[in-house]
């Protein structure tokens, strides 16, 4: 008999048919489910059957019930992870009910993979965290340094922060770009979507969003080294790991700014760089992330309303007290207005820009659209050598010779918002034949 025929299931419901498809749907992967009803849901009563692992039902008039036994399940099963299901909850609700020591919250109904797999992934999260039977922030302040392989803090990777005051400037496209380009130089980098209430980092490198930041805050694990890296996704064209920012923009205020300070240490332990995209705005979790960071990459367009928010900007940057050395001005479509124009802002910001991006709105949009950054899909563009050339301001200039093998652009031939094959796979979403064509990564 297998570890997985052994795993006792507790289901508490009273509704008949609820409890037979759910029976059924744990019974086909060798589950052993068993049932009692919420009015005997005491932990006298569940003690001795035993579970491995509970699926707790929620009616939304009687949270608060649920909540209660949650809570007391936890605490004299910390071993058996509880999940929660039933209608779609509000953020309170969702917020209450891991408050309460549940792992996991299923919308009701659900199907039997997506149930199969809320069962493992929650399984895996409670085994391989540092102590299934210590309260989060406990089991993670005892965490040893020595598991992220890194004990000296000079040692810790590089935090770099895109952020621009104004929307739609190319703040993920230098982020995105930056991060490949790093990583074609054989760095360890990790790229980190911190947009989290609108992040689309995973269109960008057409990734399939199997989890996010919010899995890993809700598995509340997010400062363990090990939960960390179980949370990030491959590109698989690079080996680039990225962590994505929730796919449900709903549940986006569940990630604090102390989640993220958290997550990004933890990070910075096992990279080089850490490179973090944003959204423009200055809420708390956008300040956390500008004021962790060893560099501000700030992109700029060159018309009056960007260079407005940029003159707003470097005021509050001063009065943040951060280190003005920092932040570097990334002039982004620098062509698009003579040259005279941007002799202009630079007299008006009293500073010059630190790098100029080429205008090239065709393949910066087609890279986007086709999923690939355009220093892979136009590398011979003078905008990917724009790009790359942010990669030479950070780790020096390239030998000539090296130069040969720096990322190729490949045969990609996704069309434009060609259709979803990789669902739940762990393969891209779009179709690509990047796999078979590796390309020049170290
Ligand atoms: N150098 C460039 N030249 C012309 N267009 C560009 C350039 N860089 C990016 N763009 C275009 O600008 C648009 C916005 O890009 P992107 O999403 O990277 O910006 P953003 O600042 O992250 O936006 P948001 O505020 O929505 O997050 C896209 O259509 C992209 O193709
Ligand atoms: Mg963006």
């Amino acid at each position: 008999m297998t570890q997985t025929q052994q795993l006792v299931v507790l289901i508490i419901d009273d509704d008949a048919l609820a409890i037979r498809k759910i029976e059924a749907y744990c019974a086909s992967s060798g589950y052993r489910p068993k049932h009692v009803a919420p009015t005997s849901a005491g932990p006298e009563m569940i003690l001795p059957l035993q579970p491995d692992l509970i699926l707790l039902k929620v009616l939304p008039a009687a949270l608060d019930g649920a909540l209660a036994v949650c809570h007391a399940l936890t605490t004299h099963l910390p071993l058996a992870p509880v999940i929660m299901y039933g209608a779609a909850p509000d953020t309170s609700a969702l917020q209450q009910s891991m408050a309460a020591g549940a792992r996991r919250f299923l919308t009701a109904p659900f199907s039997r993979e997506t149930l199969l797999r809320a069962i493992s992934e929650t399984r895996a999260q409670t085994q391989h965290a540092p102590s299934a039977a210590l309260p989060a922030t406990v089991a993670a302040a005892s965490t040893p340094a020595s598991v992220a392989g890194v004990e000296d803090s000079s040692k810790r990777g590089k935090l770099i922060t895109v952020f621009s005051p104004k929307g739609g400037v190319g703040t993920t496209t230098l982020a995105v770009n930056l991060a490949v380009g790093l990583r074609a130089r054989g760095k360890r980098t990790v790229l980190v979507d911190a947009n989290i209430t609108c992040g689309n980092v995973g269109v960008f490198l057409n990734i399939n969003p199997k989890s996010s930041i919010l899995e890993l805050v809700l598995s509340g694990y997010y400062n363990d080294p090990r939960m960390v890296a179980g949370h990030l996704l491959q590109h698989q064209q690079t080996g680039l790991s990225v962590l994505l920012s929730p796919l449900q923009p709903e549940q986006s205020e569940l990630v604090t700014p102390d989640h993220l300070r958290a997550v990004l240490t933890t990070l910075q332990d096992q990279f080089d760089y850490v490179i973090v995209d944003t959204a423009a705005s200055y809420e708390e979790r956008v300040l956390a992330v500008l004021e962790m960071a060893t560099t501000i990459m700030v992109p700029v367009a060159p018309d009056l309303a960007a260079v407005r928010n940029l003159t707003a900007f470097l005021r509050v940057s001063k009065l943040l007290g951060h280190d003005p050395e920092k932040v570097q001005l990334v002039l982004m479509r620098a062509n698009s207005v003579p040259p005279a124009h941007v002799k202009e802002i630079e007299n008006y910001l009293s500073r010059p820009f630190d790098h100029h991006v080429v205008s090239d709105g065709r393949r910066a949009t087609e890279a986007i659209n086709e999923g690939t950054p355009v220093v892979l899909r136009h590398r011979e563009s003078r905008l990917a050598t724009d790009l790359l050339a942010l990669v030479d301001r950070l780790e020096g200039p390239l030998p000539t010779a090296a130069r040969a093998n720096a990322p190729r652009r490949t045969g990609w031939k996704g069309g434009l918002f060609a259709t979803s094959s990789g669902q739940g796979t762990g393969r891209p979403a779009r179709e690509s034949v990047l796999e078979s064509q590796p390309v020049a990564f170290a």
